[in-house]
């Protein structure tokens, strides 16, 4: 079998753990949460649930994956394999198949982008009617030409391997994506009438912090934005050199994602403002409020080709985290080389999301069980595992090599008790309110 590979640098895995979790989520999803549940107000549960819940969530699967140098299968069925304990293949299946489900509806929303973005350059975008196009093209089969370009990309990356192709993406799109949000941002900002976004955004309605749903969403987002499932941050944990800060990596991601929502956000809402549009999530936002500003907007056809160019960047540095976890498994499990593993899974993911493509109410469906169930399930799965059955101070040995300062018992009990009680809450939660990731 080959060797197996590593990040190179410290920079390109912490880039690459930013490109895994700066995603859709961040940027259609945290801004109108941000300004549907208090604004400001809503950022003191964000914040305190990202930077503590997420580290920890973070900490726990880079640790996970560089001590046993693997996926989350490789670590659970080598802990239930020295545990005598039958069992470890299928438990270990479920991060995996989780995985390979976000993969799957997530690249049909960058197929989405992808149309778009071919749309801004030959100007297409700017003669439709954007409100009925995207009705009519949305659920049609059309799509499924999109999905497949959009995971074929993420194959090439994927196929080339973890130093050539993950970091290497990753250390140019990263860099690029923040300073063209920064841009973006500054256009938006100096719109007339942007300072009503800004206010929306800003002003702080401590009345929400009274309300449950306010901490709910705040719960749901953080772990969906730091790609908490039990399995993509496992892997590149597992491609973690040993004197890597795992804590310190942890925190930088959580951070870096923090602010890569709130510039998405300052992108956003001005323009949306300032063009008296109603602020709204999703699809919609994405897909028909802001083609309406670029249409209206000054430079407007050039604003739309950066700004779904930077969609792309977003996502893809996603989907790519999306699609190793799967591939190593397979790698792990089997003696097949990167590349065959590689297209195999993106072969069955394709055909699979094809009725994802066709149907909206099937890609609602899946993309709830996946996300409010399978997900955090995973998280819950990996966090049983390590903490419950393996050795607690060769945990805490694997979390403190190269690290900075030392992470004690304090540490262990916070993931053992709080955040696996937290994750509990979080599937349940997700499950009466509909949907909170
Ligand atoms: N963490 C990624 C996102 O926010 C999946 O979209």
């Amino acid at each position: 079998m080959a060797k197996r590979e590593n990040f190179t640098s410290r920079a390109g895995f912490i880039l690459s753990c930013i490109g895994a979790a700066v995603g859709l989520g961040n940027i259609w999803m945290f801004p109108y949460r941000l300004g549907q549940n208090g604004g400001a107000a809503f950022l003191i549960p964000y914040f305190i649930f990202v930077l503590i819940l997420g580290s920890t969530g973070l900490i726990t699967e880079f640790a996970f994956g560089r001590k046993f140098k693997g996926g989350s299968m490789t670590g659970i069925r080598t802990i239930f394999n020295e545990k005598n304990k039958k069992g470890g293949l299928l438990v270990g299946l479920i991060p995996v198949v989780g995985l390979a489900g976000v993969f799957m509806f997530y690249n049909v929303v960058v197929g989405w982008i992808m149309k778009y973005f071919s749309m801004s350059i030959t100007g297409e975008l700017f003669s439709i009617d954007v409100n009925t196009f995207f009705q009519g093209f949305a659920g049609s089969s059309e799509t499924i030409i999109w999905d497949f370009i959009a995971i074929a990309l993420t194959l090439i990356i994927v196929y080339v391997g973890v130093t050539k192709g993950i970091e290497l993406i990753n250390k140019i799109i990263m860099p690029a994506l923040f300073i063209i949000f920064i841009l973006l941002a500054i256009r938006s900002l100096t719109l007339p009438g942007a300072m009503e976004g800004v206010k929306y955004l800003l002003t702080p309605k401590w009345e929400f912090l009274f309300k449950a749903n306010t901490w709910v969403m705040a719960l749901g987002q953080a772990f969906f934005t730091v790609s908490l499932n039990g399995c993509g941050m496992v892997v590149y944990g597992s491609y973690m050199k040993k004197d890597f800060d795992i804590p310190r990596s942890a925190l930088s991601t959580a951070i870096l994602d923090t602010l890569a929502a709130l510039l998405a956000s300052f992108v956003i809402m001005p323009a949306v403002f300032a063009f008296k549009l109603d602020p709204m999530a999703g699809p919609p936002l994405l897909f028909i409020t802001m083609p309406t500003i670029f249409k209206s907007m000054p430079g407007g056809s050039i604003i739309a080709i950066v700004f779904f160019l930077s969609l792309l960047f977003a996502a893809i540095s996603s989907t790519i985290n999306m699609l190793e976890g799967p591939v190593e498994a397979l790698m792990s499990q089997t003696k097949f080389s990167r590349k065959k593993s590689a297209m195999i899974i993106a072969a069955i993911t394709f055909i699979l999301s094809i009725p994802l493509n066709l149907s909206m109410t099937t890609f609602d469906n899946f993309t709830n069980l996946i996300t409010i169930i399978i997900s955090p399930l995973a998280v819950l799965i990996v966090f049983f595992v390590f903490y419950y059955m393996y050795d607690n101070k060769k945990i805490l040995e694997e979390i403190n090599s190269g690290a900075s300062k030392n992470f004690g018992n304090g540490f262990l009990k916070f993931a053992k008790y709080v955040f696996a009680i937290v994750t509990i809450i979080v599937i349940i939660l997700g499950v009466m309110y509909g949907g909170i990731g």
